[in-house]
């Protein structure tokens, strides 16, 4: 018995995160007996270097075999010029993909202790509670493209932003039972006042609704919804949107929280879930050991939550992150006098401690 967890660190502060979450996971296992077991992959420019290829088939077989997907982070200057095709974000997109990936779940709660580090004034960022549900394996990320051609004398570049009903369909209703076990409100943002695809998506959302009609569903174009989320994103339940939109308005919404390091994701599909921070590779602080671990311990905690089923253990981690930000332990990025400066390693001890 027992869950295989594949853990790929990835590049920059993957490594010092990712072995961050593991050491959570090794203290919480302690306590519930999950039986836990760990394999590592490469992936992104680590494995770019090593392999010549961003994403080895011997990491994706091992994802699909696994119970649960732990990533950190892809990516680095080092990387900028390899060619497009074998860049090292191509291994998240990649797994995404492959795995069948189609939904991102990307809370963002603010808790009491963090309210004065958002960049809002803390009367509007009180009480903040919304996740936002962003399409992952369709949309402009995966439409054709062109690097480069030449047309009317210039040359250009092209992607091809598409969806079908099928792909808008699936997500939608995932918004919806997401929405019936929160506050029961669903916001699909997209830009239907120019763009076809949004008119489709909008239209397939409506469609979907029919069936759920206790949910509240509002509809909002996405430069609209950029403003609400900085004058009022306590308004906000679920937010349904795609790929592209849901990249950019979830580093948005990151950020009222008072860092984006704090922020973990799942990624959820057909086969194998996959769990990572919302930030990126920090290759400014990669091998410092000064990065914020939690968003990645908090995805860890959405592993145990939804693909191993130890809701008990979730929560346990999540109190356990929360206590010890109550208790004053800060990382550089949340730092001020009068609280106690913390590199990863010492933000991890006191999160198991706390344990
Ligand atoms: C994210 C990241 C990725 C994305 C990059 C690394 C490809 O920004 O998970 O939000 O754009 O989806
Ligand atoms: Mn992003």
């Amino acid at each position: 018995m027992g869950y295989k967890i594949v853990v790929i660190p990835g590049d920059g502060i993957g490594e010092e995160i990712t072995s961050s979450a593991v050491r959570v996971l090794e203290a919480v296992d302690k306590k519930f007996n999950l039986d836990l077991s760990y394999e590592y992959h490469d992936a992104g420019g680590t494995a770019y270097d090593k392999f010549g290829v961003p994403l080895p088939d011997s990491t994706l077989e091992a994802a699909k075999a696994s119970d649960g997907v732990l990533f950190g982070a892809v990516g680095g200057d080092k990387w900028d010029n390899v060619e497009p095709t074998l860049r090292p974000e191509k291994a998240i997109l990649g797994l995404r993909k492959g795995l069948g990936l189609y939904a991102n779940l990307r809370p963002v709660k603010v808790a009491d202790t963090l309210v004065e580090y958002s960049p809002l004034k803390p009367e509007l960022v009180k009480g903040v509670d919304l996740v936002i549900v962003r399409e992952l394996i369709g949309g402009i990320y995966f439409g054709e493209r062109c690097e480069s051609e030449m047309k009317d004398g210039a040359e250009r570049a092209w992607d091809l932003e598409n969806y079908s009903v099928p792909e808008v369909d699936r997500i939608a209703r995932l918004a919806f039972e997401t929405a019936k076990i929160r506050r029961g409100k669903v916001t699909s943002v997209d830009k239907s006042n120019v763009l076809a695809t949004s008119r489709l998506w909008r239209r397939t959302v409506a469609q979907i609704h029919e069936e759920y009609k206790d949910i509240e569903l509002d509809n909002l174009y996405v430069d609209n919804c950029a403003m609400q989320l900085a004058v009022k994103p306590t308004q906000f339940d679920v937010i349904l949107t795609g790929n592209l939109f849901g990249d950019i308005l979830s580093d948005e919404a990151a950020v009222i929280g008072g860092s984006i390091g704090l922020m973990p994701s799942a990624s959820i599909g057909t086969c194998t879930s996959l769990y990572e921070p919302i930030h990126g590779s920090a290759p400014d602080i990669a091998g410092m050991g000064i990065a914020n671990p939690i968003g990645t311990i908090l995805s860890a905690a959405m592993l145990l939550r939804y693909s191993l089923k130890q809701e008990e253990a979730a929560v346990a981690i999540e109190k356990a992150c929360d206590r010890a930000l109550e208790a004053g332990y800060r990382t550089g990025e949340l730092w001020k006098p009068g609280f106690t400066k913390a590199d990863t390693v010492t933000m991890t001890d006191a999160i198991i401690k706390e344990l």
